[in-house]
């Protein structure tokens, strides 16, 4: 597995490659777990280099308490990479990919970011968005996969790739899960054994969501699960949304089956957790 600190020795190893080649790329923020092996693992299936990048970006955080405290483990990530034949990692410092001072771009979303993730975390797409740009410059991948965990960020790449006229396919990856149906997230590090376990409200909720859909209101099922956290007083309920995929903007009536999204961001133990399901 060939390891780069540096975008100019990435692109010229990159360069150097036979240009029938498809590459993937799957980029991510390190903490790896099964949920990113997956990624790659499903990169791999469908092209002959995979390169995967691990980066904290730090233009994508809120605040500065969380950016310090995501997890960093790239010794264990270089490790599990290069068990799964993983062919490339680039694992830049911030000076490679940004000037001191810089700021982060601007983009259009055409309202995917009107509610959820864009409305709670003002700036975080174009965090989000800055850094995928800047990555794509330097891979310029045929494929980039990345998890349906994140939904919003996945529409949102899916819609900037295209606005910047990329050739990436976008592919998206359903959530990997613990046993007890929590999504897998680096994020879960800094959860203890009782909070996974209360953590396991949210995949619950999402479930319940998509049995009784259609049976009830959206608002009735929204007032129901709403008080199913309120109950719960060590957890802090941010959002919950029932959406239309395409938009991603809440709806009064259920789109057809396949096209509605459940989406929650809770808090336990001041440790942000997002979950979604499409149903
Ligand atoms: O999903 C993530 O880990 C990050 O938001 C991403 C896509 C790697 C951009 O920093």
């Amino acid at each position: 597995m060939k390891i780069f600190k540096l975008k100019e020795e990435l692109k010229s190893y990159l360069n150097s490659q036979d240009k029938d080649k498809i590459t993937s790329f799957v980029p991510t923020m390190g903490a790896l777990h099964d949920g990113h092996l997956s990624l790659i693992l499903n990169a791999k299936k469908n092209s002959d280099l995979v390169i995967c990048s691990i980066f904290v970006n730090p233009t994508q955080f809120n605040n500065l308490k969380d950016l310090e405290e995501y997890p960093r483990t790239p010794n264990r990530d270089i490790k599990a990479l290069s068990d799964i034949n993983c062919d490339v990692v680039y694992l830049p410092e911030i000076s490679d990919l940004y000037r001191t001072n810089e700021k982060v771009k601007q983009y259009q979303y055409n309202g995917l970011d009107t509610y959820m993730e864009g409305k709670g975390r003002p700036g975080h797409f174009d965090g989000v968005a800055t850094i995928i740009e800047k990555l794509f410059m330097i891979v310029r991948p045929n494929k980039a996969y990345f998890g349906q965990k994140d939904l919003q960020q996945l529409q949102i790449i899916k819609h900037i790739t295209k606005q910047l006229n990329f050739e990436t396919e976008i592919v998206g990856v359903s959530t990997k899960r613990e046993s007890s149906g929590l999504a897998m997230s680096s994020r879960n590090k800094r959860l203890s054994s009782s909070d996974l376990e209360k953590a396991t409200l949210i995949y619950k909720t999402l479930l319940f969501i998509k049995e009784n859909a259609y049976k009830n209101s959206v608002k009735e099922l929204k007032e129901t699960c709403i008080q199913k956290f309120n109950e719960e007083p060590e957890i802090h309920l941010e959002y919950l949304e029932i959406v239309s995929l395409d938009n991603l903007h809440p709806i009064d009536m259920y789109k057809h089956n396949g096209c509605n999204a459940a989406c929650i961001a809770a808090s336990i133990s001041s440790v942000r957790l997002i979950d979604n399901i499409i149903f």
